[in-house]
């Protein structure tokens, strides 16, 4: 396996990065009826639903000890080899973590073996292009994103054998308590911050002075009210679509609403 970032930018990841709760609706509807739930790149535990049965895959050792007391246990172990015989789960959750996967087609296929429903949060790039941060001050985010696997791959490979797969926007709320490269996109000044922007891989993995000669045009561009003359219109938005979209695959046959 290639090295896991979250094994360096990983600590601190439990203060940045809390589930939000719009998203764990979301999360909790497409899990539908599952009663059983292997929740895959599973970090310190955020979306796992606290009424059905969860176990968590995780390969960060300084993920792991970030679980909260009482949470599901966790198998040390990586996407692309889980420990679980066929179709042992009702679904499978991987939540903001398959771009990670040194081989995301063989950890889909895994998902898909272990699992009768997948549910999978990841984002549509040429969306993301658009954000503020990403095309004013770091269009390199863009570059290193098309590098990675995101929603083209991932429902290409959840299709297969004859799936159903729906796939739905995940608005961002203005005060999204996941600090995730999205998250502060009406709290500009928040990037400023090096520990928020240590919790965001994009950030955290792209070089380090050409983040640092963003965050100086932002910071001036805050300074001098150019950045809110710019983007007055989000000003007043409660919900923004950065591109996040949750995307559920199951059979034809099973059900897919909660009972
Ligand atoms: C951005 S974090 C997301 C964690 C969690 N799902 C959440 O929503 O907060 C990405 C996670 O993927 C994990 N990861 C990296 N490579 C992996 C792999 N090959 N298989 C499984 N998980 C992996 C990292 O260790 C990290 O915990």
């Amino acid at each position: 396996m290639n090295a896991n970032p979250y094994e360096t930018i990983g600590f601190g990841y439990s203060r940045h990065r809390r589930p939000d709760p719009r998203i764990a609706a979301q999360i909790e509807q497409a899990l539908g009826s599952a009663t059983t739930v292997v929740n895959v790149g599973a970090g310190t535990g955020s979306y796992e639903p606290r009424d059905r049965q969860v176990t968590a895959v995780e390969p960060a050792t300084v993920m792991m000890r970030q679980r909260p007391p009482g949470s599901a246990p966790v198998i040390q172990g990586y996407a692309e080899s889980l420990p679980f015989p066929d179709k042992s789960f009702d679904a499978a959750m991987a939540i903001l973590t398959v771009h990670h996967w040194t081989d995301a087609a063989a950890g889909l296929a895994e998902l898909c073996r272990v699992s009768s429903r997948q549910i999978v949060l990841t984002w549509d790039p040429a969306v993301t292009a658009r954000f503020w941060l990403v095309e004013e001050y770091l269009p390199e985010i863009a570059e290193a994103d098309a590098r990675l696997t995101s929603l083209d791959v991932v429902q290409t490979w959840l299709r297969r054998d004859g799936a159903r797969v729906s796939i739905v926007p995940v608005p961002v709320a203005a005060d999204c308590a996941d600090g995730f490269l999205g998250a502060y996109w009406r709290r500009p000044h928040c990037y400023l911050d090096p520990h928020i922007r240590a919790a965001i891989s994009a950030l955290a993995n792209l070089d380090h002075n050409l983040v640092e000669r963003g965050m100086r045009r932002l910071k001036v561009d805050l300074a001098t009210g150019r950045w809110h003359e710019r983007h007055q219109d989000l000003l007043d938005a409660d919900t923004f679509d950065l591109g996040y979209r949750l995307v559920t695959a199951h059979s034809p046959t099973a059900p897919i609403s909660r009972t």
